[in-house]
Parts: structure tokens; sequence; C-alpha cells
């Protein structure tokens, strides 16, 4: 299929791999790009501008695709070192960033220079709008669905990205509540020029978490995600487990009282615990609405094939059998 997105990243499927802290490893982007998609490694989880290099180096190894680099800007009472990491990214020849978290204007100079291709993910159409001013190439428009963080607005993609499609001039993709044809069809059909997916790609085999993750998404329906840190103005979409009802009922009792600190032993430190120990408990972890939409866990290349071809199914059958004859 051929799409703004997919001329912009010199791909063959318009479908985009997130960053996923402790999961955006090079099996995982090198699988979504040999499968035609855009593979991401999430730089923030590397940590160090060598950790980065040598992780770039080792998806290399494995894929001659093009793949990307999220970095992710948080606040931090000590920041990682992002000059070193954006320098090791220009460097190595990568030729997508995806950025989120806050404006990445800082960095773009140095990105266009390097003839690198920016998304920036955004969950509001004042901040795809202002991405596209500062010279972004292309959006991600999150929607209130979406695991991880969606903001303050809870806009969902129904009306977040017609949205978007009649405000901007850039590409943009969906991102948050996709899994499957149904929902390439209906983002195209919404002004989108593809999707991006997080939660669904952590259920495949090359995804490198623990399988009890992969599982535990399997075993949750769409009811069973939970917004935390509202109250900070950090909201999180996160999967519902006995940690992150320890937290709720944190944030329920201590109400405009709660601060950051007291919730230090359900959110800090917790990716590895969950997706290499398994310990899925262990507290609060991204997850989509998008778990109840996921019941197996195929190969990348077995998502992104039956992806593209029951999108085209859909679009050669069912919609254009509907049209009046
Ligand atoms: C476990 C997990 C970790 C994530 N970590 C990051 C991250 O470090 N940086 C980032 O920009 N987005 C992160 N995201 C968000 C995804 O990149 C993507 O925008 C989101 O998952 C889309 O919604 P979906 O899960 O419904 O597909 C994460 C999502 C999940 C599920």
């Amino acid at each position: 299929m051929k799409t703004r997105i997919t001329e912009l990243f010199g791909i063959e499927h318009p479908i985009i791999q997130g960053g996923m802290h402790f999961v955006g490893l090079a099996e995982l982007a090198s699988a979504v790009s040999n499968a035609g998609g855009l593979g991401i490694i999430t730089g923030l989880t590397q940590g160090t501008p060598e950790k980065l290099a040598n992780e770039i180096a080792r998806c290399r190894e494995m894929t001659d695709k093009p793949f990307g680099v999220n970095m992710t800007f948080l606040p931090s009472l000590t920041p990682p070192d992002y000059p070193g990491l954006f320098e090791v990214i220009v460097e190595s020849g990568i030729k997508a960033v995806e950025t989120a978290g806050n404006n990445p204007a800082e960095w773009l100079p140095m990105l266009k220079e390097a003839d690198i291709k920016v998304i920036h993910k955004c969950t509001s159409v004042r901040h795809a709008l202002k991405a596209e001013r500062i010279g972004c190439d292309a959006v991600s428009v999150d929607g209130f669905e979406c695991g991880g963080h969606p903001g303050e607005d809870d806009v969902t993609n129904f009306v977040l990205l017609p949205r978007a499609a009649e405000e901007l001039t850039i590409p943009f993709v969906s991102s948050g509540g996709m899994a499957n044809a149904r929902s390439l069809v209906a983002s195209l059909a919404m002004g989108a020029e593809g999707m991006n997916m997080g939660t669904r790609f952590i259920a495949t085999q090359e995804a490198p978490v623990h399988w009890n993750v992969k599982q535990a998404l399997v075993d949750a329906s769409e009811l069973d995600t939970r917004l935390i840190m509202r109250g900070l103005r950090n909201t999180e979409r996160v999967l519902n487990n006995a940690g992150v009802e320890r937290l709720i009922e944190k944030e329920q009792r201590l109400g405009a009282d709660l601060k950051f600190e007291d919730i230090i032993p359900e959110v800090a430190g917790i990716y590895p615990r969950v997706m290499q120990d398994g310990d899925v408990d262990a507290g609060a972890w991204s997850c989509g609405m998008v778990a109840g939409l996921i019941h197996d866990v195929p190969s990348v290349k077995e998502l992104i094939d039956g992806i593209m071809s029951e999108t085209e199914a859909i679009i050669t059958k069912r919609l254009a059998g509907m049209q009046a004859a």
C-alpha cells in the first residue's frame, strides 16, 4: 500500500510500532521493519548514548530495512543525556525519529540537517498543529484509548482523527486502540495515512518480554485498563492489577494532597520487573483498551501480513460491495 507515510519513511506497509519502554528493543523493532512496517527502538530504555549505539548496531544486524528511534521527553530530576542520545542517532545514520512527551523543537535543526524524518506523537489537535508549525514531518495522533499517556483532554479517536484531518497539512497516523485490519481501514477513512500500534505489538512472538506479559494481554478485556496519576496531570492508562488498585486507593484517600512520592512503590522501577521478570502485578505498566481485541500471540510477520491482506479484502470486497449499483 502506498500512502504519504510509506513514502516518507520508505516502508512497504503504513504500520508503525510505537516506542515502548523495555519492549522496543532490537528484536521487536527489526521484526516490524522486516515485515514491512516501521520498527522503533525506545531510546530511554537504553538510557546512555553508548548503550543506544549498541542497540542500533544490534538492530542493524537483524534488518536491512529502515527503523527508527523513539525519544520521549519526561519531567525528571535527573534528565537523561539527551544531547548525547541525539548525537548517537545522527551518527548512526538513523532516518526516522519518533518524539513524544514534550515539544521537540530544540532537536529539530540537528535532525533536519541529517535528513532525519520526525514523527511527533501528540494527544490533541493543538499539539499536532504546533508540531506541524515547528517543522515535524508527520504526527502520530494518540487518542484517549491509547496505552501510556493519553493527555488530559479525553478525546477518543473517532473524533480526534477526523479533527486532525480537518486541520493538518502534514501526514498523520492514528494511534491508540489500533489492532487489526478494521483499525487500519477506519484510520484511512478518517484521514490518517497509516496507523501506530503499541499494546498489540507486545503480544507477538518476537516482542522481547516475559510470556506472562503476553498472556496477561490475551486474558485482558477492554474493561481492564485504569487511568492513574490524573491528579498529577500525568495521566497514564495501565493494565489493572493489585499494584494499580493499591495506587488508586492512595489517590482516592489523599485526593488533592497526593504527591508523586506517595506512589513511588507502584510506579518506579516497575518495567524491568514486569517485562523481564514477568511479575505482571508488580505495579503500573502501560496498556491500551485495545487489549480487548488481542486474542493471540502471532509472529510480527503473521500479524502485519494478516492486517494488510484483510485490509484489502475489506476495501475491495466489503466496502466496494456496499456501493449502490
Ligand atoms: C508498555 C508500553 C510502554 C510504552 N512506552 C512508551 C514510551 O516509552 N514512549 C512513548 O512515546 N510511548 C510509549 N508508549 C505508547 C506507545 O508508543 C503507543 O503510543 C501506544 O501504545 C498506542 O496505543 P495502543 O497501546 O492502544 O496501541 C508505551 C505503550 C505501552 C503499551
